[in-house]
């Protein structure tokens, strides 16, 4: 019987590889995708949502992802950057208190709520009053630390190590400013510390496969935005072999069957797996 769930168990899963690697391949759908893109970043769509009660900036179908990402990973820490609203910070939060209910129930054990357990480190440069109360009053808060600065001031950069400190599993997200420069500082810093098997995703890469001027009001474009701070950043790591936060060599490929999958995603390229 147990033999016989398996086999059902590989099979749909091999099934639903067959399915995705057919879908990525369809040049139709691909370009019906980003004509959707097009059209939900000019009508500010991703501006739609709500996670656990607090707006989040997101694609829905990013943060299926980051969801399915959390459950392979099982990080202790979510080091993330760009917190605006808060919805991302309580989404990251929630899903560790969930990690942590989870380990309670295989163990056997009564969770206690308020335990410190695994937690959230957010960081940003204008942390708004009205967001931080919000934020300070949901009851994920005890999971959260937040740090007002630039994500790339060597100061904030010390104060989320020193937070990382004794986390074995790190997961990193960066979503703050999107041009090239800053994300290219903000890979160098943050993305030693993801943990091996972990990812550092980087989002609004699709900024490189939109037109140009559909950001008016924003210092990015093509050419000059996250995908370009990816690209740069990993032919850095080929051609200057660096080391992680963990002593251990640092390699990341492009997780693409993740954007592969979603079709519609603000994350082409960016979900970096370190491997
Ligand atoms: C796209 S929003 C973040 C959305 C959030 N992650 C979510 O999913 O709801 C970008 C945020 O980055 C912040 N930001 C801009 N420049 C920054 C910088 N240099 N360092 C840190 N945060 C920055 C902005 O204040 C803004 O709140």
């Amino acid at each position: 019987m147990q033999a016989q769930n398996q086999n059902l168990i590989a099979a749909f899963e091999q099934e639903r590889e067959a399915r995705i690697l057919s879908h990525r391949a369809d040049k139709e759908w691909r370009e019906l995708s980003n004509a959707w893109m097009r059209h939900a970043a000019q009508k500010h769509y991703m501006y739609n949502f709500s996670f656990l009660g607090r707006p989040i900036i997101q694609l829905p179908q990013d943060m299926v992802a980051f969801q399915e990402i959390i459950w392979d990973v099982k990080p202790d820490i979510i080091i993330e950057t760009g917190i605006a609203h808060g919805g991302s910070l309580i989404m990251s939060a929630g899903m560790l208190a969930l990690l942590d209910y989870c380990d309670a129930v295989e163990g056997g054990e009564t969770l206690d709520p308020k335990a410190p357990g695994r937690k959230v480190v957010g960081v940003d440069i204008d942390i708004r009053a009205h967001n931080r109360a919000a934020i300070e009053a949901h009851p994920m808060a005890h999971r959260i630390e937040m740090i007002q600065g630039s994500s790339t001031d060597a100061d904030t950069v010390a104060k989320v190590k020193e937070l990382a400190q004794g986390y074995d599993r790190v997961l990193v997200a960066l979503d703050s400013n999107h041009t090239y420069a800053h994300v290219l500082e903000e890979l160098r810093a943050y993305a030693p510390l993801a943990s091996k098997g972990s990812y550092c995703i980087v989002f609004d890469t699709i900024v490189e496969d939109l037109p140009d001027g559909l950001y008016p009001d924003r210092p990015w474009s093509r050419g000059d935005n996250p995908k370009t701070a990816v690209h740069a950043y990993l032919n850095e790591l080929a051609d200057t072999p660096q080391t992680g936060a963990d002593g251990a060599p640092l390699r990341f490929e492009i997780d693409s069957a993740i954007d592969g999958k979603l079709l519609l995603t603000v994350t082409p390229d960016g979900f970096l797996k370190r491997v």
